[in-house]
């Protein structure tokens, strides 16, 4: 069995960044290390960084004091001041691609758009993105829903960065027919376009694909939508331990992803327990 991991996987350049910004702080022993929420949408390496002493904290009231980390997603801009304001010590991991869509968002507010974000409402990213419209944007998930938007003078569309080029295409479409002037920002970043590529044109050779990445993880689930619109078998899990022998019966060619959140070593580990099922049933 042929074993192919697509060309790009796993962490990017956002959480890579996050991820050494939080080292860096947890070699500091003289305070407490807080992130704010998960730093990434990634149960395992959360548990690692714990055993770091890096503290997993859901709001500010859990913070003691010393440091705390605003995830790669990024947060409203009040619960930042709030951190400053309570004396901890900030240390914004917002990955710059995020931070570029609050850009644009602040400016299409200030200029009057009505301000549309294609997100997962409920998704910490979008919940940041929205605060920089002073919590007046419109949320969207799909065409069906910016149709029924009330018509008006100027949109402005802006998009959580995981989101589908195609989804994109069809909101600003739906979009356009709801006002006099539209003006839409493709924020959608770089690494979530490559690893979208990727993980379409892999599921299109092979028998079976298997998308690794946290439950919790939208860009993760992003992949398993699109692998399995090609209409290849795609089984999406966290660990290796949920590989599921039957998933291989008869397949000679078995693709693997994973989310932007996704480390290395659970992407080996997926590897590593496929080649073993791959002999197993070779043997068999
Ligand atoms: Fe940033 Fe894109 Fe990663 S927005 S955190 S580089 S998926």
């Amino acid at each position: 069995m042929e074993i192919i991991v697509a060309e790009n996987a796993g962490f990017c350049f956002g959480v890579k960044r996050a991820l050494d910004l939080v080292a860096r702080a947890a070699r500091d022993r003289s305070r407490p290390v807080h992130t704010l929420g998960p730093l990434i949408h990634n149960p395992q390496e959360i548990a690692r960084l714990e055993s770091l002493g890096v503290h997993h904290a859901e709001s500010l009231d859990e913070i003691p004091g010393g440091a705390v980390v605003l995830s790669a997603h990024g947060v409203d801009p009040a619960v930042e001041a709030e951190a400053r304001a309570r004396g901890l010590q900030v240390i914004d991991a917002t990955c710059p691609f995020v931070r570029r869509a609050h850009r644009h968002i602040r400016t299409l507010a200030e200029r009057g758009y009505a301000v549309v974000i294609l997100g997962d409402p409920g998704h910490r990213e979008v919940g940041g993105l929205a605060a920089r419209a002073g919590g007046r944007a419109h949320i969207v998930t799909s065409a069906a829903d910016a149709q029924a938007l009330p018509v008006q003078k100027r949109y402005g569309l802006v998009v959580q960065t995981t989101q589908r080029s195609e989804t994109l295409r069809q909101v600003a479409g739906a979009l356009a027919e709801r006002c006099a002037e539209l003006r839409v920002f493709n924020t959608i970043c770089e690494a979530t376009v490559a690893r979208q590529d990727s993980a379409r044109e892999l599921a299109e050779r092979v028998d079976v694909m298997i998308v690794v990445g946290g439950r919790n993880s939208a860009n993760t689930a992003r992949l398993r939508e699109i692998c399995a619109a090609t209409g290849t078998p795609t089984h999406h899990l966290e660990v290796a331990q949920e590989l599921e022998p039957q998933w291989l019966a008869s397949a000679t060619r078995v693709g693997v992803t994973a989310g932007a959140s996704t480390p290395e070593w659970i992407i080996g580990q997926v590897v590593e327990r496929l080649r073993t099922l791959g002999d197993e049933s070779a043997q068999a």
